[in-house]
Parts: structure tokens; sequence; C-alpha cells
């Protein structure tokens, strides 16, 4: 392994922009890989305020930078500033990564839903999303990449389940106006345990069972336990969720990949190197 212990005056550069910035871990992530591969490259938090994000994007090809991605609170922010936007992109309403093309223009691109299914389909290699019922917990963000995943995966359907039973609807809408109206049905919170009925795959996209936040209230009993269960958060690694549908013998699978999977496409378009994914990295990360 060929490795730089500094960057030159040629370094391609990269970062992260997001608000506020300090706990996200893809500086890490990049950093190893750049590492790893020997790559005369730099991938730099930015601490960029709601307000200054539009402006601070369309800084980017005059600084230089091969791109950036991009975290919360700003995605929406992003999918409105970029000049051009991919088909996922687009119908996610939400920037993740730009890109800086040869013309100088901003591409936007989406990868959390390629992050998604490319972790489920590391960790759980029988996972199809076309084997059954996809049951997604939430409506936030995360949730709208990955129920629009699945879609694109070939689920046949994904039933919504989020405490504020609105936000669903909201989330439902939004992608009835990007053409992706078939297959979602939002359940009522209430009725949350009954929509594990017959499914083929449980994703929580919620806070809950986030360290220092309880444990996702939802009973497994319903649930076939030939289902695959994820869990989006990944501190801790197991949360009580995974660990309940574990010990009930389900197949299940992290968050820590999602992250992990989300960066290739953009660490291939800055820095030229296809990364792979693997379990020192996962470790690498996850000790930041
Ligand atoms: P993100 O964009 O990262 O997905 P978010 O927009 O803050 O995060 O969404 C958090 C999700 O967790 C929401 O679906 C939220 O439900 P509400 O829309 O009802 O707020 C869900 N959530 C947060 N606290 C929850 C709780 N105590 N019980 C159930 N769901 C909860």
């Amino acid at each position: 392994m060929t490795t730089v212990d500094s960057i030159s005056g040629k370094a391609k550069v990269a970062g992260v922009m997001g608000w506020p910035i300090g706990h996200s871990r893809s500086p890490r992530l990049h950093g190893f890989w750049l590492r790893q591969y020997g790559i005369d490259g730099a991938y730099v938090p930015l601490a960029v305020a709601p307000e200054r994000a539009e402006q601070a994007i369309r800084a980017l090809p005059a600084l230089g930078f091969r791109g950036c991605n991009v975290t919360v609170p700003l995605k929406e922010i992003a999918f409105r500033t970029v000049d051009r936007l991919d088909e996922t992109a687009r119908r996610m309403g939400a920037v993740n990564t730009i890109v800086v093309g040869d013309d100088g223009a901003l591409e936007g691109g989406n990868t959390d839903g390629f992050g998604f299914i490319e972790n489920l389909r590391a960790e759980q290699p029988d996972w199809t999303a076309e084997s059954g019922p996809a049951v997604v917990i939430g409506a936030g963000g995360a949730a709208r990449a990955v129920v629009v995943a699945l879609l694109d995966a070939g689920a046949p359907e994904v039933r919504l389940v989020n405490r504020t039973r609105a936000r669903a609807e909201e989330l439902v809408a939004d992608l009835a106006a990007v053409g992706l109206s078939g297959g979602v049905t939002v359940v009522d919170w209430v009725s949350r345990e009954t929509a594990l009925d017959g499914a083929a795959l449980l994703v929580n996209t919620t806070t809950q069972g986030m360290a220092g936040q309880p444990a996702l209230d939802l009973p497994l009993r319903a649930l076939p336990v030939t289902a695959v269960v994820n869990d989006i958060v990944y501190v801790p690694l197991e949360t009580p969720l995974l660990a309940e549908a574990r010990a009930r013998g389900n197949p299940v699978a992290g968050g820590i990949g999602m992250l992990l999977h989300q960066a290739r496409p953009g660490f291939k378009a800055w820095f030229g190197v296809e990364p792979q994914v693997t379990a020192e990295l996962s470790r690498f990360v996850l000790e930041g």
C-alpha cells in the first residue's frame, strides 16, 4: 500500500458541508481511503450555516474544489442550488453529493439510497427488494431516501409508519409529485405492530434507539422471523431493536454500512478510485 503523509499543492480537494459539522464521520472515512490508496488529496469538514449555504456551494468551483458531500440541514438547500440534478436526487428532493463538472457546473446527486441498498446487500446477500413488503418507520430525510431506494429496487409494497401521520402523508405526496405514487401505504402509529405482518424487511429510520434516546417502541411479535431488520442508527452499533430482532432469529443489518457505502460514488468522482468498504474501515470510522 502506498501512502502519502502530506498533501501537495496539486492535491485534489473535497469535503463535507453541514451545520454543525463537528460530529461528522465523513472526514475520517474519506481520510482513511485517501491514505489507503496513496492519493494526493484532502477531504475537509466545512461548517456552513444554512443562511450562507447557497453562497458556499456556489463558491466550490471558484475555490477549485472537486465537489463535496452535503449533510443535515443543508441537503434541501443544495438541491435548490446546484446547476444539474441526477434522477435520484430529483426524486429524493435532496442532494448529498456535489461534483464540480469539467465545465465548472455543480452536479447534484444523492447516494443515500444507494448506500442503504448496498449495505443491505452486503450484510444480507439473500435479501432482495422483491422478497415482499417493506416496513419503514419514520418520515424524515433518511426515510425519504430509503423509500425511494426500495421502490427503485423493486419493492412490491412499502408500509410507511410515522408517529406523526401527516408527515408520512407529506412524504407520499412529494413522491407522487415526482411520479412515484404506487406502492406506498401510510400506516397509523397505533397500527404499527400489525404493519409488520408478512413483511420481508423492517427499517428504522427514526432516532429512537440512538445512544441517549429511548428504544423504538415497536413489539416485533407479528414480524416473520425471516424478515431482515435494519436500523440506520449506528451509535450504538447494536440498537435495542437489532438486539431483539437477532434474539428472535431475524437476519439483521446495522447502520454504519449505509454511511460507508453512500460515500463510495463521491470518492470515485472526486479522487478517481473506486474505494472498498471493509471491516477495517468500519472500525476506523467508528473509533473517531
Ligand atoms: P432525519 O431527517 O435524519 O430522518 P428527522 O427529520 O428529525 O430526521 O426525523 C426523525 C424521525 O424520527 C421522524 O420520523 C420522527 O417522527 P415525527 O415525524 O413524528 O416527529 C421520528 N421520531 C422522533 N422521536 C420519536 C419518538 N419518540 N417516537 C417515534 N418516532 C420518533
